[in-house]
């Protein structure tokens, strides 16, 4: 098989490396790739969004699959793009539909979709800069803390949750009449607030079966404790010890389940990964949100404990035949800590040599952004480097990540010291 991956970060380092270890694959290209991908397949300079790009390369390519990391293109279109163009409709794109796609490009279609399908969810209503006073209202009838989501995209910044009602409805202001994320915000959904601890399940469907990967828990703020900024998460743990057989068989039986069985049910063509975030509440699960892709960082703790050949399940999605396919799993647990560079997820300098990088055996060492200046490897965005190690449980995992992370080096870099430390 030749496949072209799109991405970029961690998350396509992950799979990249675990698709070259295939024995179907003949060759894999990235676009745009990292300095990390470039050592299992070849980069191209490619905009993921470049539609007609994507279709010149293809096809000059003879590539047979297309795997989409992160969710812009699948918002976009890029399935129906290939699925509409005669000369491209028999190359498969592993990942959803754009009208599937919208249970993350959209959230409130991701509520009303959840509603329809009595998934558990936090209780909600959408308004528009023309129910602004109606939102008010909503507000005014909610306890603190508010939650606030912009509808679109938002680059992971749409959420805002808030301790007071003048705050509330400030933002929502904000975010309705004065566009403060664009047209992400043109719609807002305000939310009942969840308390519980959170964690992220993942399938990889062909529309009509599905199989359960391994669950994860990311961190996503920037300090230790979970304090300070969201980023795009600073580590991730596989399994999470919380999420026991019973808590797994909740999430089966009333999210995963009549979620595959829902977008079949409205011919929502969904042939990739669902990501469900989860939120435990005294022991049951509710879904904090969809995406319609892995999750970064998680993906370096789930596809490393991965046994089974993915490019056989990619097939088996293409193909309709995920059912007959095998999938099996390392129990040993995973941990991968975030460098990322000093600064972020503020403003962060780039183009620092990372040292350190070659010799490392204990640990997988994923590129999440970097470039190559000749030999060197630089430093190319916010998160730089996700170090990937097992254990025989979560504590011997981290253990051994920050073993190795101490032997890679770059100026400013910074990671969180307490990854897995609230599992422990
Ligand atoms: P998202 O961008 O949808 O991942 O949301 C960002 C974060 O906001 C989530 O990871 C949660 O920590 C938090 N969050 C979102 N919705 C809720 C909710 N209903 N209750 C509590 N926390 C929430
Ligand atoms: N780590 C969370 C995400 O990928 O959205």
């Amino acid at each position: 098989m030749r496949v072209l991956l799109l991405g970029s970060g961690g998350r396509e380092h992950a799979l990249a490396w675990k698709m070259a270890k295939s024995s179907q694959l003949d060759a894999l290209f990235i676009a745009p790739g990292n300095a990390g991908t470039k050592n299992v397949g070849t980069n191209v300079s490619m905009g993921i969004t470049d539609f007609p790009a994507i279709k010149k390369f293809v096809l000059e390519n003879k590539i047979n699959m297309v795997v989409v990391g992160p969710e812009d293109p699948l918002v976009a279109g890029i399935y129906d793009f290939f699925v509409q163009d005669a000369d491209l409709k028999n190359v498969p794109v592993i990942g959803p539909s754009q009208e599937a796609a919208q249970l993350e490009g959209s959230k409130d279609f991701a509520k009303k979709f959840m509603v329809r399908h009595q998934i558990p969810t936090a209780k909600y209503a959408t308004f528009t800069k023309d129910t602004l006073e109606k939102g008010y209202a909503f507000l005014e009838s909610m306890k603190p803390p508010y939650v606030l989501k912009a509808d679109g995209l938002a680059a992971g910044k749409g959420v805002l949750i808030l301790n007071t009602l003048k705050e509330a409805k400030t933002e929502l202001k904000a975010m309705l009449a004065d566009a403060k994320f664009g047209d992400a915000s043109s719609s807002v959904v305000i939310e009942q607030f969840l308390k519980g601890i959170e964690m992220s399940a993942f399938v990889i469907s062909d529309g009509d079966s599905f199989k359960v990967l391994p669950e994860a828990k990311d961190y996503k703020r920037i300090g230790d404790g979970d304090k300070g900024l969201n980023t795009g998460g600073m580590g991730a743990v596989s399994p999470v010890p919380f999420a026991d057989e019973g808590f797994k068989d909740k999430i089966l039986n009333q999210i995963i389940v009549p979620t595959v069985k829902g977008l079949k049910a409205e011919g929502l063509v969904y042939k990739g990964f669902i990501f469900f975030g989860i939120i435990n509440v005294k022991g049951d699960p509710f879904v904090i949100e969809y995406n319609c892709r892995l999750g970064d960082p998680e993906t370096e703790v789930i596809i490393p404990r991965l046994k089974s050949d993915l490019l056989d399940l990619f097939e088996g999605v293409a193909t309709n035949t995920l059912s007959e396919r095998d999938v099996q799993f390392e129990d040993r647990s995973a941990a991968t800590i975030m460098m990322v560079s000093g600064g972020y997820p503020e403003e962060y300098q780039k183009g620092k040599v990372i040292y350190g990088l070659n010799g490392i055996t204990d640990s997988l060492v994923f590129h999440a952004g970097t470039s190559s200046d000749g030999p060197a490897v630089l430093s190319a965005g916010g998160r730089v480097i996700a170090v990937t190690s097992f254990g025989r449980n979560t504590e011997n995992a981290v253990r051994r990540s920050y073993e190795t992370i101490e032997k890679i080096e770059f100026e400013g870099a910074y990671f969180r010291r307490d990854i897995g430390k609230d599992l422990i």
